[in-house]
């Protein structure tokens, strides 16, 4: 048997014993396919965010929008609230445009991974994972897990990201014609469970065998990383305002940017050096003790809350609304809502 095929079988018969019951999921070796619509939407709501976190989020989406027509028809603001929480909003809208053009289109999913690469939201990681796993074609699927496993197996020790091609010409050449789904799969839970970034399971490893990594004793420190460049900081000002009949001053944040579309309070830009914004009425403006911070990919921000209470003004910007439900809010807007909050009470 050649060497990537015992690889790959040794991997499914691991998969067939050990795969984790994921609710996007069919079994391995089901003879039926995911359903594209359920495999885009994890897909979607994976990047960037962990299996445990998305698994209430998907389970809800599905029940209320069982099909990509019913997302599509959805309107803009249900599907963002219902996706607060998740992070990283740019890809919530992606997902109701790319519901809209799928829908559109006679509510099927392209099934190669061209035709899937063409729509808003999908990478070439997506087009591969929904390629193999909805359609059972042979595309070489690579999320970090899967370049961590490559990097060990074949004793990588370049870093990434200049390592990452390589990785990938390793992963591409281990893909079977057959179950290219449950292969990626496979390898995906091998990543979370067994080849985990540290302290791996190398014991229970059904690819141990064959881990160059491991011979070398060097699995565990693999990959390697380019040291990465500290994140900047940025800092803004928000402003929490609750009228006396209990109605709290929120706004709509512009579609482009950070967090577009999502419900916040009124605030700042966010810039690196100091943040300065008028408030939005004219009021014995409290500061929060404490900023409040939140990590996003490429800065730290930092908001200092102020926190007053209103008569009947108008606001610059904004519109006193009812309390929202709490996970209307997205994370870092919730944080500040509730720092305001505790300074008025
Ligand atoms: N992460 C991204 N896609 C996944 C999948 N299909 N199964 C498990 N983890 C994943």
């Amino acid at each position: 048997m050649e060497v990537p095929e015992e690889i790959g079988n040794k991997l499914l018969g691991w998969y067939e014993a050990h795969a984790r019951d994921l609710p996007w999921r069919v079994p391995p070796g089901a003879d039926r396919r995911a359903d594209p619509y359920a495999v885009w939407l994890s897909e979607i709501m994976l990047q960037q965010t962990t299996v445990a976190t998305v698994g209430p989020y998907f389970a809800a989406f599905i029940k209320r929008w069982p099909d990509v027509a019913a997302l599509a028809a959805a309107r803009d603001e249900e599907v963002l609230a219902a996706w607060a929480g998740l992070g990283y909003y740019a890809r919530a809208r992606n997902l109701l445009k790319c519901a809209r053009l799928v829908a559109a289109a006679g509510g099927v999913f392209p099934d190669t991974e061209a035709g899937l690469l063409a729509l808003p939201g999908i990478g070439p990681y997506t087009a591969a994972a929904i390629a193999a796993i909805a359609f059972g074609l042979p595309a070489t699927v690579v999320d970090g897990n899967i370049e961590r496993v490559m990097a060990r197996l074949f004793d990588e020790r370049s870093p990434l990201p200049k390592v990452r091609p390589k990785l990938k010409a390793h992963a591409a050449m281990l893909v079977p014609v057959h179950r290219a789904g449950d292969h990626a799969q496979a390898l995906m839970d091998l990543g979370a469970t067994i080849c985990t970034p540290k302290s791996p399971r190398c014991e229970r490893c059904p690819l141990q065998t064959h881990c160059a990594g491991f011979a070398a004793g060097v699995a565990a420190e693999l990959p390697k990383r380019q040291p990465k460049k500290p994140r900047p900081a940025r800092l803004g000002i928000v402003y929490f305002a609750m009228r006396e009949d209990g109605h709290v001053l929120l706004e709509t944040r512009p579609p482009q940017g950070l967090l577009g579309g999502m419900l916040g309070l009124v605030g700042s830009e966010w810039h690196e050096d100091s943040a300065a914004f008028e408030p939005p009425f004219a009021g014995d403006w409290r500061q929060a003790m404490a900023p409040i911070h939140h990590v996003f990919t490429h800065f730290n921000l930092e908001l200092t809350v102020f926190a007053a209470k209103s008569g009947n003004e108008s606001p610059a910007r904004g519109l006193f609304v009812p309390p929202p439900a709490p996970d209307a809010l997205p994370s870092i807007m919730r944080k500040a809502y509730l720092a305001g909050l505790a300074l008025l009470s």
